[in-house]
This record gives C-alpha cells, sequence and structure tokens, in this order.
C-alpha cells in the first residue's frame, strides 16, 4: 500500500524518492516515457475540457497576447498546447516560446508546430534554473507543471526573476475541490478510475498513480496564493474553474524596485 502524501513539502516527492535530485529526476523520466500518448490520454481523461481551460488562460491574456512587442514563456510547456491557445488567441501578436526539461515532449511540441504553421518557438530547459537574463519576459505561463517541480519556492522566485517589472504570471494547476459531494465524485474518479484508464493507455501504471497523489500533496490555493506573496509576487489572485477541480493563479512583479 502506498504512504499517504503530506503536504506541506518544499516541492513533489514521488513515491521512494529521497529528495529534490531524484525526484526532478523520476518526473523527467517520467515524463518522457508518457510522452508519446500525453495528448491523447489528456482530452481523453478530461473529456477535452483541458482544452477549454488552455482557451480561458489565453482569453486571460488576450490584451497582452495581442501585442507583438510582447514576449510569453509558457513553462514545463509538454506538447506545447497552452503556448499553441496564446498563438490562436492572438496569430500576429506576441512572441511565444515554450520550455520544457524532457526532450520527447519538445520533440512532439515541434511537429504540432510545424504541421499548423504556428510561430512558437520551443527549449530545451530546466524550470528551475532558466537559461533566460532577468526580465526578459511580459508572462510566464505555466499548465500543470508547478505541482511537478522538486522545489515550489525556487520556481515561483525563478518565474519571478525572469518576469519584467510589471509582468505578469498564470499558473494553471489542478486542485482539490472544495464541494462535498462533488469532491466526493472527483475523488472517486481521480482516485480510483483515472489511474487505470491512465495505466491501460498509457502503459504506465506509476504515472497516472502519481497524478492524484501529486495534487493531494500540493499545496491548497490558499497555501499557495501565500507562496507566491512570500516569493515576492504582488496582486496575487487565484479562481477556482469547473468546481475547483483546477486554480487559475496569477500574480505580478512590482514595478517598482523596491517591493
Ligand atoms: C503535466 S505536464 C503539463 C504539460 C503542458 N503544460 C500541458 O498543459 O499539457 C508537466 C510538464 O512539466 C514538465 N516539467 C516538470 N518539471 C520540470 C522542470 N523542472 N523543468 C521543466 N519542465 C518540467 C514535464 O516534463 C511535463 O512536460
Amino acid at each position: 500500500m502506498s504512504a499517504a502524501p503530506q503536504r506541506g513539502l518544499p516541492g513533489t516527492r514521488p513515491e521512494g524518492v529521497r529528495d529534490e535530485t531524484e525526484a526532478a529526476a523520476h518526473v523527467r523520466e517520467m515524463f518522457g516515457r508518457i510522452a508519446p500518448r500525453y495528448d491523447l490520454l489528456n482530452h481523453l481523461l478530461s473529456l477535452d475540457i483541458d482544452k477549454l481551460w488552455r482557451r480561458r488562460v489565453a482569453r486571460r491574456f488576450s490584451a497582452l497576447l495581442h501585442d507583438p512587442n510582447a514576449r510569453v514563456l509558457d513553462l514545463c510547456c509538454g506538447t506545447g498546447d497552452l503556448a499553441f491557445a496564446f498563438r490562436r488567441e492572438a496569430p500576429q501578436g506576441a512572441e511565444i516560446t515554450g520550455s520544457d526539461f524532457v526532450a520527447e515532449m519538445l520533440v512532439r511540441a515541434r511537429a504540432k508546430a510545424a504541421a499548423a504553421r504556428a510561430d512558437v518557438k520551443f527549449v530545451e530547459a530546466d524550470a528551475l534554473n532558466l537559461p533566460f537574463a532577468d526580465g526578459s519576459f511580459d508572462l510566464v505561463s505555466c499548465a500543470f507543471g508547478i505541482r511537478n517541480l522538486a522545489n515550489y519556492e525556487r520556481g515561483l522566485r525563478e518565474i519571478l526573476r525572469v518576469l519584467k517589472p510589471g509582468g505578469a504570471a498564470g499558473i494553471l494547476e489542478f486542485a482539490e475541490p472544495p464541494g462535498k459531494m462533488f469532491g466526493a465524485v472527483y475523488r472517486f474518479y481521480f482516485r480510483r478510475i483515472l489511474p487505470i484508464l491512465g495505466a491501460m493507455i498509457s502503459g504506465n501504471a506509476s504515472a497516472y498513480t502519481y497524478l492524484p497523489n501529486s495534487v493531494s500533496a500540493f499545496p491548497s490555493p490558499e497555501e499557495l496564493k501565500l507562496q507566491f506573496e512570500r516569493a515576492g509576487f504582488v496582486e496575487v489572485q487565484f479562481e477556482r474553474w469547473t468546481g475547483g477541480i483546477v486554480t487559475l493563479h496569477t500574480g505580478a512583479k512590482s514595478r517598482s524596485k523596491s517591493a
């Protein structure tokens, strides 16, 4: 029987790993293995709702995306779907870059960009040690990625570092729905049904056990808001979507040097 996930950890700790280095290696290897079936499973297991969530994030940042001088970074981009949602929102707008530390994900992202003639650049990079100068981006986004970082605080500080003063962050992540009835039904699906379907289709049972475990262990939206503020973000807010299955966290980098 697997140990209960423990909230309040500094970052993700898949079962059996001892420290941050092992956690990052485990996550990298896991996503490398599920990359070939990642899109199919995402859409199937969420009944395509994941597409609506990404479109909604893009609409939220529509004004910025329409600015051809703006620079946008989508962290932990996987096969690129949030970056593509940004591009569709503003075909001639901002310069959009996706980054991820799993090459197998980026191969697929680049193939999708070529097939759709989508102007999005993809870069292999660790979100905890980004190869970008301070103050490079107007918007940094991350969909379903931050929960997988081996150190959440370092991830948030790295986002803040690469943002321009006044720049915005938009972080979409799973959460545990607060409603009693809906929460119970959802937990049954998420903890009992999804791991079975995920294992059958991906051929990787541990990745789809890791998913609900990592959501349970991840800070609640209220806790994550505090972590954003502690990292130095201003105007921090969150909103729950789809009954609280996912949360969009937003924050900004202060324009003043003293903040
Ligand atoms: C659940 S997927 C999300 C992918 C995509 N954003 C989406 O919306 O489908 C998480 C992604 O985060 C990436 N990831 C996890 N830790 C990372 C890190 N430290 N640096 C860069 N990418 C990381 C994984 O490789 C994986 O592609």
